[in-house]
Order: C-alpha cells, then sequence, then structure tokens
C-alpha cells in the first residue's frame, strides 16, 4: 500500500496587492521585482489568520476527498507563522473541525514543511498506526517581514495549501528530504530573545533576513540532485515525468532547475505570479490549483519539491 493524494485544497486571503501598489509605498518598482522573480502580486491578509486560512483549506480539501472529519486520524501543519505558540495550528484547525480522534501537531521545516508533513504521514501510514492524514502548509508571512526591507517584503505572501492522504493501491513512490543546518544563518527570523529578571534584552520582534543569493545557489544546486535522486529511486527517468511541482520562490530558480534537469519549462506549472512565495503553503496551493484546473489524471507521475530555511529540502514523486 502506497500513500496517496486523494484530495486537495486552499486558501488565499481576499486582498490583492500587486507590485505597482507596491511601488505607491516604498521605493521598488513593477519591472524590478517581475523581471527577477516573476512575481506580479500578492494576497496579504487583513482580516485571515494563519489558523482561518488553514481550516478553509482544509475543508475544501476534504470535500475534494469526499472525507468527513471523524475519519481523519492525523493533522499536520507545516508552519512558521502560526497564530499562537501554543495551541498549535494543527490543534486550533482540528477543534474547527471537529476532528475529535485526530492527533494534532505543528511542524518547522520553512518552506519544505509540507513535504516534510507528507513523509512524516506516509511513516505513519505505513506502519499502519493511522488511516488518514490531513497535512497542510500554511503561513502569514507578511507578519514577519520587514516592510521597510524592500529587498525581503516584495517576495513573500500569505495562504493555505492542504491534502488529505490515505494508504492506497499507488501514491507515494519515492522520497527524499535533508537539512543542513550549518548553512542556516544565509535565511532567518529570529523568535523572542531570553527574557526574564535576570536577562534583558530588547523586546522587539526580529524580521525575516536573506542572504539572496546565497539561497539561490543553495535551490539551484541542491533541488535538480534531490530530484534525480527520488526519480531515480523510482524507477523512473526525468522524461516519465508529468509535471514538477517546485516551491514557488522564485521563476529563475525554477528555469534554472528544469535547464539543470534538462526537462522543458512547460512541465513546470507556476503560481508565483499570483502568490509569491509562501513558504511552506506554496506546494500544495500550486498542486491545488493544477488539480482544479484539471491537469492531474490517475496514473500520472508527479514530482514535488520544497526547498527553504533551515536549510531544508524534501522531494517527493507521485503517481496521481
Ligand atoms: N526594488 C528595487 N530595487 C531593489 C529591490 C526592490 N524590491 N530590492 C533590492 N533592490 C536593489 C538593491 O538595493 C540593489 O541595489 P544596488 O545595486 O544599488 O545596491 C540591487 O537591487 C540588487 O540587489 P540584490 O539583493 O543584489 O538583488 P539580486 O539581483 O540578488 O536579486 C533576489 C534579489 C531576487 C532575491 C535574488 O537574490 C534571488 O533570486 N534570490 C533567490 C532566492 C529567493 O528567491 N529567495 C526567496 C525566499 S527563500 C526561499 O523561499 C527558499
Amino acid at each position: 500500500m502506497k500513500t496517496r493524494i486523494i484530495g486537495t485544497g486552499s486558501c488565499l486571503p481576499d486582498m490583492v496587492v500587486t507590485n505597482d501598489a507596491l511601488s505607491a509605498i516604498m521605493d521598488t518598482s513593477d519591472e524590478w521585482i517581475s523581471s527577477r522573480t516573476g512575481i506580479r502580486e500578492r494576497r496579504l491578509v487583513k482580516e485571515e489568520t494563519t489558523t482561518s486560512m488553514s481550516v478553509a483549506a482544509a475543508k475544501r480539501a476534504m470535500e475534494n476527498a469526499g472525507i468527513t472529519a471523524q475519519e481523519i486520524d492525523l493533522i499536520i501543519v507545516g508552519t512558521i507563522t502560526g497564530d499562537y505558540v501554543t495551541p498549535s495550528t494543527a490543534c486550533q484547525v482540528q477543534a474547527a473541525l471537529g476532528a475529535g480522534k485526530a492527533v494534532a501537531f505543528d511542524i518547522n521545516a520553512a518552506c519544505s514543511g509540507f513535504l516534510f508533513a507528507l513523509h512524516i504521514a506516509d511513516a505513519y501510514l505505513k506502519s499502519g498506526i493511522y488511516k488518514t492524514a490531513l497535512i497542510l502548509g500554511a503561513e502569514t508571512l507578511s507578519k514577519i517581514m520587514n516592510w521597510n526591507d524592500r529587498s525581503t517584503c516584495v517576495l513573500f505572501g500569505d495562504g493555505a495549501g492542504a491534502a488529505v492522504v490515505r494508504s492506497e493501491r499507488t501514491g507515494l513512490l519515492a522520497y527524499d528530504q535533508g537539512s543542513d543546518g550549518a548553512r542556516g544563518a544565509v535565511l532567518t527570523c529570529r523568535n523572542r530573545e531570553n527574557n526574564n529578571p535576570y536577562v534583558k534584552n530588547p523586546v522587539e520582534p526580529d524580521y525575516t533576513k536573506m542572504d539572496g543569493q546565497e539561497v539561490y545557489k543553495f535551490a539551484v544546486t541542491t533541488v535538480p540532485a534531490s530530484i534525480k535522486k527520488v526519480v531515480e529511486e523510482a524507477g523512473l527517468t526525468i522524461e516519465d515525468i508529468d509535471y514538477f511541482a517546485l516551491h514557488q520562490a522564485n521563476i529563475r530558480i525554477i528555469q534554472s532547475v528544469a535547464k539543470r534537469l534538462k526537462a522543458p519549462e512547460t512541465k513546470f506549472p507556476t503560481s508565483l505570479d499570483h502568490c509569491g512565495n509562501i513558504s511552506a503553503a506554496s506546494v500544495p496551493i500550486l498542486l491545488d490549483e493544477m488539480n482544479r484546473k484539471g491537469l492531474l489524471k490517475p496514473g500520472m507521475k508527479i514530482v514535488l519539491s520544497g526547498f527553504g530555511g533551515g536549510l531544508t529540502w524534501g522531494s517527493a514523486v507521485l503517481e496521481w
């Protein structure tokens, strides 16, 4: 038996913020952002939260899968921007869905969060501990951006994506994941600093900082290697893959990965033009868009790949 994605869902906030709209409030331009990244607009929250978008995405995935909340054994949310330190986003989703028998927890693997959640769910399902899992990537990245730092804030957006997975005849064929904490300093956002009666630190929150060029180098070397490895492990070739659904960081990273794999760019669908980079939510949102457009047919071979902060990366080959 294999872990199969049987339903997908996603939720984006209502507010659309174009590159031109950003140019009105900071020193940037549509030309700079779109030529370097492929991003034309992103959605940012007003009333929505990481939890509310997660619940909406989860409900759509459950409806798409045709399952009830009582059938869910496990809920995992990949996020770095939960609304609370505790309870976890996953526990809040569980409560909102009424998924009383599920065990629920969050994981932090930044932009690889959905891929890591998929692999954890796969391990539980394969071991027979659980039968049905709801996995999500959900982020409100706009709250950890320094809106005075044009080099980072223009790149990111908010949203949530979800998938229901279950043991079936076909599904996940192979998996690769990795971490390189030694290079973690290239993409950071510090949590609260030590603060007690004996240690005083500033209470101002930290914001996302990135060495864009180092992240670029990491992505264009690690991602093709990880994809080649996982495709080979699945007993397939790059030509056998129908679609590569990659983390939506930057169109130039996606183009470079396509070139290094010698695969046509038409096999790399994108959502970054209208979503920006939504970290852990990028891959499940893209997958849901592909699913709802009817691009995914039974038997197709799909590669999913996430990469980012940690540093972390994960790739999977699925038979749809
Ligand atoms: N608008 C206008 N000008 C800008 C902006 C902006 N939003 N941001 C930076 N600039 C300016 C800089 O000030 C600099 O000006 P200067 O030459 O006068 O000093 C110039 O543009 C070049 O800045 P760089 O930071 O060197 O820009 P670069 O060409 O490296 O492009 C980018 C930045 C797009 C982030 C690039 O490094 C990249 O593609 N990185 C890949 C990593 C990535 O996309 N990360 C996303 C998140 S990480 C993840 O999800 C894995």
